[in-house]
Parts: structure tokens; sequence; C-alpha cells
């Protein structure tokens, strides 16, 4: 196994748990359009983009809506998310995880970010850890959602490192179908039950160092 020089988080459902602000928002407009939306189909929308998550609903639903309908309808959930996630401050970081990033940055491992949110730097902001960030991709810079490995690979890229050398943590079954697809070792942040394919499998990183982190691969 390479060594491993940086770690790539997501965001949402990793660093902060934005991923229940992502859920509330597309159920409320999913019920506006009658379409029934449930945990299952959150749990298959985490990591996929806004308009990605939008082409579900409406395939589900079976509706066919014009282009600029389409842009009112993500306006309008993402209007809700901001409302919802707007509030966010340094004390919803997720246990544990500031810690991590403090100690990978003591240990000189790079520390980047790999999300498909279009809101990452505002959240990062809100949640002060914007400088900690060696390098930031998210749904600003990328052309392919996950399950495509691009915003990793861009990630990787920006730090001169290998895929093989970059550690990414992931909630979403997508993520970690990118982070494989692009040759990423990936630790999955959640159930075992609910995500396949990780190297391992942990509920957070409350009291996990990275010699922990490091005995998991
Ligand atoms: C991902 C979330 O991080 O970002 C998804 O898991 C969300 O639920 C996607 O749809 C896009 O986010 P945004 O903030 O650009 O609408
Ligand atoms: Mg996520």
């Amino acid at each position: 196994m390479a060594e491993i020089r940086a770690c790539i988080f997501d965001l949402d459902g990793v660093i902060v748990d934005t991923a229940s602000h992502h859920f509330v928002a597309w159920q409320n407009l999913a019920e506006e359009l009658g379409v029934p939306f449930s945990a299952e189909d959150n749990e298959s929308l985490k990591g996929v983009s806004r308009v990605d998550s939008l082409e579900y609903i409406l395939k589900k639903g079976g509706l066919v809506l014009d282009p600029a309908t389409k842009v009112q309808l993500m306006d309008r959930k993402n209007a809700h998310y901001l409302e919802l996630a707007g509030k966010t401050s340094p004390s919803d970081a997720l246990p544990g995880v500031v810690a991590l990033i403090h100690e990978l940055k003591a240990l000189g491992i790079k520390v980047a970010l790999g999300s498909s949110s279009k809101n990452a730097e505002m959240i990062l902001t809100r949640l002060a850890l914007l400088d900690a960030f060696d390098t930031l991709v998210d749904g600003n810079h990328i052309t392919l959602s996950k399950p495509d490995p691009e915003v990793f690979l861009m990630g990787a890229k920006a730090l001169g490192l290998d895929p093989a050398e970059c550690l990414v943590f992931e909630d979403a079954q997508s993520g970690i179908d990118a982070a494989n697809a692009g040759g990423f070792p990936v630790i999955g942040i959640g159930q075992l039950k609910a995500l396949t394919g990780a190297a391992a499998v942990i509920d957070g990183f409350s009291s996990k160092t990275w010699n922990d982190i490091l005995g998991l691969l």
C-alpha cells in the first residue's frame, strides 16, 4: 500500500450534518411535486449533484419539465437548504473531525475537500475551517457528479499526488464508488449495512487518532 500523504474529505455527512438539511429540502420539493420521497431515495441521492438529484425526483414522478422550470425548482430547493444550513456554526462540526484535521496538519498530511456541493465554501467558512484546507474541489469545479471520480481526481492533481496516496472519507455510496473508480483508498462514514466497497466503515471520527485510522486500512 502506498504511503498516505493526503486526506480528501467529503463535506455533507462527513464534516457536518448538512446531509439532513439536504434531505428535508429535497423531501419538501418532492412533496410539492406530488412525488413520494423516502429515506431510501435520500440515501441514493447523497453525494449526487443538485441537477442530478432533481432529475432523479422528476424521473421517479414521471414528470417532464422545461429547463427554466427546472432551474426555478433547484433555486427553490437551494433557498430552503440555505435557510436550514445557513445557520451552521463551528459547534456543528461532527464530533472528532476538527481534531483529526488539526492532527493531520501537524503531521504534514495534506487536507483536501472533495464535495459535490456548490455551497461548500460557505459551509466551511461558517465552520471556521476554510483555512485548514490545502485545496478545495466542489460542485462549482466539476462537470461529472459522483460516482464519477472527477472530484477526487481533481483534488489529487491539485495536491500533486497519486490517488493511491490520498485517503477519501465518504458517507455516500456514490462517493465510495467514485473513490474506488479513481483508485483511491476510502473509509466509509456511517453504517456498515448501508455502505459497501470501503476499506472500513466507521460511525464517525470521535476519539479517533490518525494512527487508529491508518490501522483500518
Ligand atoms: C452533496 C450532498 O454533498 O452535495 C447532496 O450529499 C447535494 O445531497 C449535493 O445534493 C449538491 O449540493 P448543493 O449544495 O450544491 O445543492
Ligand atoms: Mg456526503
